[in-house]
C-alpha cells in the first residue's frame, strides 16, 4: 500500500526520492509523486499510474534540490487521481506533507478547517494534515516573532532565540507544528512534512503506521518501509508510536511528546541485513516465478538449528516449559495467504499436541471481542509484518493479558516488535504481491510450532519428533523436483485459461491448500475462483458444474482420498474438467480427471508445503495466457496497512 521516502543530504534529492519510490512500488500503489525544495519555495509533481511516469515528467521541473519527500499511494479516500497523489501542499505552498495510514475524523476536521478559510484540492483524508500544520505553524511563527521583539526591546536576544537557528536538540518550529497538528488527529498515521522557510529539513512523526530514518555520509534518509531504504544507510532508527523526529543535511532528533513537551530520547535502533532485502529478479521472467523457485531454499534455511541434540528448540518463543505447559488454547490470526498456512497449522496443532486451536481472519477477530486468556497462545501470522487489521489484533489480545507470538518476513516489523516473541520465515525479501515463497515459510515455522507445543505436551516423542523433522526436511528435496518439470501444470493452463470462473477442492489439508490455490488464482489472473472442502460440493457449489468447468482438486494421498475420489467423480458425472494434484505413483486417478498433476509422496501433514507449488505455477501460467501483470495485480497491495 502507500509508502513514504524523504532524503536531505548534499546530493540532488529527486533521483534518490524516485530510486526510493521504486523500492516501493512492490507494494501496490496507484499514484506517485515528489516534492522537492527549490531555493525558497517547494516544488512538488504527482502523476498516477507507474513511478517510470513520474520520472519521465521530472526533466521539464529542473528539479536540483537536496531536500525532498516522496509518495506511493493506494487509493482509499478518493479515486487515483494527481489531485489525491502526495505530496499535499499548504494553501499558500510553503509546505507539503507525505502521510501513510488513515485519517478517521478528517471530515469533521476538513469541515473546520474550510470555515477556517482552508482551500482543499483533493478528497483525500491525508490533505487536513497540511492545513492543520500551516495553521500551527503561522502560529507558532507569529508567537516566536512577539518574542523576538519583545527581546530585542529588552535588548535580551540571543542568536539562540532565533527562529530559525533553535538551539541544537530543541524542536524546530515544523516539529512543534507537526506535534501539534498530530493533537488533532484520530486514526493512524506516518508524516512527513517539509516547510520551505526552514530549509534542509523534513520532520517526522509516527503513530500505528511504521518509519525508519537513517543516516549516511551525504545525507539522511527517511521510509516507511527498510528496504527503500539507501544502500548507503547500515542501521536505521525505528521510530515508535507518538514519537517526532526532525532530520537535516547532517543528522536527526527524535522527541517523544507529552502534552505540548517535546523531550529528546534515544530512538530505537536496527541493524540492516542487506542481503536478506536484495530485490533482483535475476534470469527469472517475474518476481512471483523466482520467489516460486525460491522456496526449497525458504525451506532448509527455516529449518535450520532447529532440532539440536534429538530435541526442537524455538528460543524465540520465549517461554518456559512451564508456560507451554500451560496453554489450553491457541488462537491463530492472520489474513489472506497467511490465512490459509493458519488453517494448515490447526489441523496440526490440534492432531499433534491436542491442544485447541481457532483460526480467524485479523478483521473479525478485532471486533469480536474474542475469549481470550492468560493462558491462551496468540499466533500472529503476517509475511509483512505490519497488516494493519493483524497489529490491531495482536494489541487486543495483548490487553486481554494472552502472550503473543508472531510469525514474520521482515525482520523489525510491527509484528515482529509488538509480539512477546517471534519466528523470522527466513523467505527474505519477498517482491511480488502474490505471496509464495513466504506462505511456504509460514508453513514451515507453524509446522515447528505445532511439533513443539507437542513435545511440551509429551505428546510426541524424541523418536517421533527426529522421524518428523527428517520427513519435514526432505520436503525441499521434494519441491525442487516439482519444480523441475511444469509441463503437466502448462498443460493444465491452456485448458483453464479461457474458463469464467474455477473451482478449488480439498479435504482436511488438501481443503486449505484448495483455499490458497484459489487465491493466487484470483489475484493474479483475475478469473473468478471459488474453494470448497470436497464434502460441502452437494451443498450447492455443485449447481455451477457445466461441461468444461474447471474443477482443482487437491487428491493427494490422505485418510480422506477415497472421499475427494468420489467427489471428483461426481463433478466429472456433471461435465467438469478436472485437474487433479496427486501423489506419485496414483495411476487411478487418470480415469477421473482430465489433467494429473503428481506430486513426490509426502506425509499428509506435510502435503501442503509440495501440493501448493503446482498450484502457484498454474495460477502464474494461467495469468501469463491471459497477458496479466504477474508481480503487481491490479487493486491489490503487498503489505496492507490500512484497514
Ligand atoms: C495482502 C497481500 C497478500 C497477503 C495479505 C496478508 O492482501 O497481497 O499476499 O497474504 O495481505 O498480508 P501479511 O503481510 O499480513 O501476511
Amino acid at each position: 500500500m502507500c509508502g513514504i521516502i524523504g532524503y536531505t543530504g548534499n546530493r540532488p534529492a529527486a533521483p534518490i526520492l524516485i530510486e526510493g519510490l521504486k523500492r516501493l512500488e512492490y507494494r501496490g500503489y496507484d499514484s506517485a509523486g515528489i516534492a522537492v525544495e527549490e531555493g525558497d519555495r517547494i516544488q512538488s509533481v504527482c502523476r498516477t499510474g507507474k513511478i517510470a511516469e513520474l520520472e519521465r515528467s521530472l526533466p521539464q521541473f529542473h528539479l536540483t534540490g537536496s531536500c525532498g519527500i516522496g509518495h506511493t499511494r493506494w487509493a482509499t479516500h478518493g479515486v487515483p487521481s494527481e489531485a489525491n497523489a502526495h505530496p499535499h501542499l499548504s494553501c499558500d505552498g510553503s509546505i507539503a506533507i507525505v502521510h501513510n495510514g488513515i485519517i478517521e475524523n478528517h471530515a469533521e476536521l476538513r469541515r473546520i478547517l474550510e470555515e477556517r478559510g482552508h482551500t482543499f484540492l483533493s478528497q483525500t483524508d491525508s490533505e487536513v494534515i497540511v492545513h492543520l500544520i500551516e495553521d500551527a505553524y503561522s502560529m507558532l511563527a507569529f508567537e516566536a516573532s512577539e518574542d523576538d521583539d519583545l527581546a530585542d526591546a529588552e535588548g535580551k536576544r540571543t542568536p539562540h532565540t532565533s527562529t530559525s537557528e533553535m538551539l541544537a536538540g530543541e524542536p524546530s518550529l515544523l516539529a512543534q507544528a507537526v506535534s501539534m497538528a498530530c493533537g488533532f488527529l484520530i486514526g493512524s498515521w506516518a508524516i512527513c512534512a517539509m516547510v520551505a522557510s526552514e530549509p534542509g529539513k523534513i520532520v517526522c512523526a509516527r503513530k500505528e503506521s511504521p518509519l525508519v530514518i537513517g543516516r549516511a555520509a551525504t545525507g539522511v534518509h527517511v521510509a516507511s518501509d527498510v528496504s527503500a531504504i539507501s544502500d548507503a544507510v547500515s542501521e536505521v532508527a525505528v521510530l515508535a508510536d507518538g514519537q517526532i523526529a526532525e532530520l537535516d543535511a547532517r543528522m536527526f532528533n527524535v522527541f517523544s511528546v507529552a502534552g505540548d513537551v517535546m523531550t529528546r530520547v534515544n530512538p530505537e535502533t536496527m541493524k540492516l541485513d542487506r542481503r536478506a532485502d536484495v530485490a533482483d529478479r535475476g534470469q527469472y521472467a517475474d518476481f512471483m516465478i523466482k520467489e516460486i523457485h525460491e522456496q526449497p531454499r525458504v525451506i532448509r534455511d527455516t529449518l535450520e538449528g532447529r532440532f539440536d541434540g534429538g530435541e526442537l528448540t524455538i528460543s524465540e518463543l520465549a517461554l518456559t516449559h512451564e508456560e507451554l505447559n500451560l496453554i489450553d488454547r491457541v488462537c491463530i490470526i492472520a489474513c489472506g495467504t497467511s490465512y490459509h498456512a493458519a488453517l494448515v497449522a490447526k489441523n496440526l496443532i490440534e492432531g499433534w499436541a491436542r491442544i485447541p486451536c481457532e483460526v480467524e481472519v485479523a478483521s473479525e477477530f478485532r471486533y469480536r471481542d474474542p475469549i481470550v486468556t492468560p493462558s491462551t497462545l496468540v499466533v500472529a501470522v503476517s509475511q509483512s509484518g505490519e497488516t494493519a487489521d493483524t497489529l490491531a489484533a495482536i494489541r487486543d489480545a495483548r490487553i486481554k493479558g494472552a502472550k503473543v507470538f508472531g510469525i514474520t518476513n521482515v525482520l523489525g516489523s510491527p509484528v515482529a516488535r509488538e509480539s512477546d516473541g517471534v519466528i523470522y520465515t527466513k523467505a527474505n525479501k519477498e517482491v511480488a504481491v502474490a505471496s509464495t515463497k513466504s506462505f511456504t515459510g509460514q508453513l514451515v515455522s507453524l509446522t515447528l510450532l505445532a511439533m513443539l507445543l507437542a513435545q511440551s505436551k509429551g505428546r510426541l516423542k524424541q523418536a517421533q519428533m527426529r522421524m518428523l523433522f527428517s520427513e519435514l526436511s526432505n520436503t525441499a528435496a521434494q519441491a525442487e523436483e516439482i519444480l523441475k518439470d511444469a509441463d503437466d501444470v502448462h498443460r493444465a493452463a491452456l485448458a483453464c485459461k479461457d474458463a469464467r470462473s474455477a473451482m478449488f477442492i480439498g479435504r482436511g489439508m488438501g481443503a486449505a491448500v484448495a483455499e490458497e490455490g484459489a487465491l493466487k488464482l484470483k489475484e493474479v489472473s483475475y478469473l473468478h475462483a471459488e474453494a470448497y472442502p470436497a464434502g460441502e460440493m452437494k451443498h450447492g457449489p455443485i449447481a455451477l458444474i457445466e461441461p468444461g468447468f474447471p474443477l482443482i482438486a487437491v487428491a493427494t494421498e490422505s485418510p480422506t482420498y477415497e472421499k475427494v475420489l468420489s467427489n471428483i467423480q461426481e463433478a466429472k458425472t456433471r461435465g467438469a474438467m478436472v485437474v487433479a494434484i496427486a501423489t506419485e505413483g496414483d495411476e487411478r486417478i487418470r480415469e477421473h480427471a482430465d489433467h494429473v498433476i503428481h506430486i513426490p509422496k509426502v506425509r499428509d501433514a506435510f502435503s501442503p508445503i509440495t501440493a501448493i507449488i503446482p498450484l502457484q505455477l498454474l495460477a502464474r501460467d494461467i495469468a501469463l495466457l491471459r497477458g496479466c501483470n504477474i508481480d503487481q495485480p491490479r487493486n491489490l497491495a503487498k503489505s496492507v496497512t490500512v484497514e
